[in-house]
């Protein structure tokens, strides 16, 4: 960045008071984020997400959340259109990336098409392709699956930890609390073999996180989700890693929306079990 764009450009803290320029650049952006969103994103990391400023104006957008001290996510990189090719994006990066860098050993996130050449430049490295699906609810064989309780909560956390590779409990809490009606899980002899989150969005209902122990399972908690979201619109992003939930949406009738690359900064040392995931979270998680 030039030194009479950096005089012009300032990194401050998001708040909730920004919701009006929030709830614009995903619009703007065509993402599936609603208002809710940001204010959950503030609410887990309220030193950690932020606001570019250009000419004393909002101009761009990114959030962190730390799992542990093992892995950060950073989301919701945004930069207004008529902003853009200014480095505010990068600029936005290096904030995210020094807010995570003392806090946890991996920086992760899921590039799009135009993030991708700025998170290189980075150092980011490319772990899998992630496809992102639409399609619609419907009727579908009900499997009759249980909703996710709060007692049953730390179960499904421990479950969640071998696929994602840290401990996301923060987040599957306030989304238990926030969506129970849109869970389902599926147990025998006592030990969780799958589970299944639906949340709310702009355009469509967002699967996942959807996570099972075997194909079948998987469509067994897809199946009772979308039974229960009958006429609604939902998207899920499918990692390649696990081939047969691409199998599985494609065969309810779900289409190819855009492609995303899941990304790495640092060492990669809790990875998880991808092959367990059937469709990844939103902005928040992986
Ligand atoms: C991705 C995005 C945030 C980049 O913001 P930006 O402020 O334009 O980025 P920068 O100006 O910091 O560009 C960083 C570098 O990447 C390069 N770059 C940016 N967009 C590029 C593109 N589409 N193709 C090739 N290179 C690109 C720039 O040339 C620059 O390189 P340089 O430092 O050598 O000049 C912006 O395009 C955006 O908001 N896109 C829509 C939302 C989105 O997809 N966000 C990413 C989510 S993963």
């Amino acid at each position: 960045m030039s030194d009479k764009i950096e005089k012009k450009c300032a990194v401050r803290l998001m708040q909730l008071a920004d919701m009006e320029f929030l709830h614009r650049v995903v619009s703007i952006a065509g993402w599936n984020q609603i208002d809710t969103d940001w204010c959950r994103y503030i609410r887990f990391e309220p030193a950690g997400c932020f606001i570019a400023e250009y000419d004393d104006l909002p101009v761009g957008t990114v959030t962190t959340l730390c799992y542990e001290s093992k892995i950060g996510w950073i989301g919701m990189l945004i930069v207004d259109p008529q902003a853009r090719g200014l480095g505010i994006g990068s600029t936005l990066m290096r904030h995210a990336i020094d807010y995570l860098q003392h806090r946890v050993q991996v920086i992760k996130l899921d590039a799009t098409l135009q993030g991708f050449p700025v998170y290189k430049k980075l150092g980011f490295k490319e772990e899998f392709e992630i496809i992102k699906l639409v399609g619609k609810g419907g009727n579908f064989a009900p499997a009759n699956l249980p909703h996710i309780s709060f007692e049953l909560l730390p179960k499904i956390i421990e479950f969640d930890k071998i696929a994602f590779g840290a401990s996301r409990e923060t987040v599957l809490k306030q989304l238990l609390e926030e969506y129970q009606k849109f869970t389902f899980y599926e147990m025998h002899h006592g030990e969780i073999f799958g589970y299944i989150m639906a949340t709310r969005g702009r355009q469509f209902w967002h699967i996942g996180p959807w996570v099972a122990k075997n194909p079948g399972i998987a469509e067994n908690l897809l199946n009772a989700l979308l039974m229960i979201g009958r006429g609604n619109r939902f998207v899920v992003d499918v990692p390649r890693v696990a081939d047969a939930s691409f199998s599985l949406c494609m065969v309810n009738g779900f289409v190819e929306q855009r492609k995303y690359v899941r990304m790495f900064l640092g060492l990669n040392k809790w990875p998880g079990d991808f092959s367990m995931v059937y469709g990844t979270g939103r902005a928040e998680k992986g």
